[in-house]
């Protein structure tokens, strides 16, 4: 989950660099990006593997990423930045989306804009992966936006991952069942050491 979504944020900020108006610091992310696609490589055929094994509780892989994404979304930081705005104005930083789009940019919402990018690319990661979930079990999702965060402006909003508001006073109890917990860890050691198959290997992926 890490590698999936989390390092994905970073090919996010290397993009965004490769924009920058000081060139050596924009050729440097070419590198980056190529290296960092190997570990978003390694995420996305885990989790695809992983799911196609159908040993691990697919509930618990949900866990994991109601756990990952949310952190993944705060990394692009807070909502109506003025020093996003500021980079961009000084041409230290590009879009996301700077070579495609020919829209001006909304210079208040800059975080904003590359987090929805990140948020839709990650919803059409997940659809992929639910190719492999079996038709009678519930499919993978994306979190509502709001759900989780720490940072920006739903923070530690009690949101539930399909993006109702909750009375604080379950949001607790609602977590327990949200977020992996001590005891799915513990499960999914037991399955690592005495499941051989808890991964399905690469040569059978398309198979
Ligand atoms: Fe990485």
């Amino acid at each position: 989950m890490f590698t999936y979504f989390t390092d994905r944020d970073g090919k996010f900020q290397l993009t965004m660099l490769s924009y920058s108006g000081f060139a050596p610091l924009a050729q440097s992310m070419n590198p980056m990006l190529k290296e960092e696609s190997f570990h978003l490589g390694t995420g996305h055929d885990g989790l695809k593997r992983i799911v196609r094994a159908g040993v691990v509780p697919l509930n618990i892989v949900q866990k994991y990423i109601n756990k990952w994404i949310p952190v993944s979304l705060d990394l692009f930081g807070v909502d109506h930045s003025s020093s996003a705005h500021w980079f961009y104005v000084w041409g230290l930083k590009g879009r996301y989306d700077e070579a495609q789009t020919q829209q001006g940019a909304d210079l208040g919402h800059m975080n904003e804009h590359s987090r929805g990018l990140f948020y839709l690319e990650c919803k059409k990661l997940i659809d992929q992966i639910n190719k492999y979930v079996p038709a009678d079990q519930p499919k993978l999702y994306v979190p509502d936006e709001r759900f989780n965060r720490h940072i920006g402006e739903f923070a530690d909003e009690p949101y539930s991952a399909s993006g109702d508001l909750l009375p604080a006073a379950k949001y607790e109890e609602y977590m327990r069942g949200a977020v992996p917990q001590e005891e799915d860890l513990d499960l999914i050691l037991q399955i690592q050491q005495n499941e051989p198959k808890w991964v399905a290997s690469k040569g059978a992926m398309e198979a």
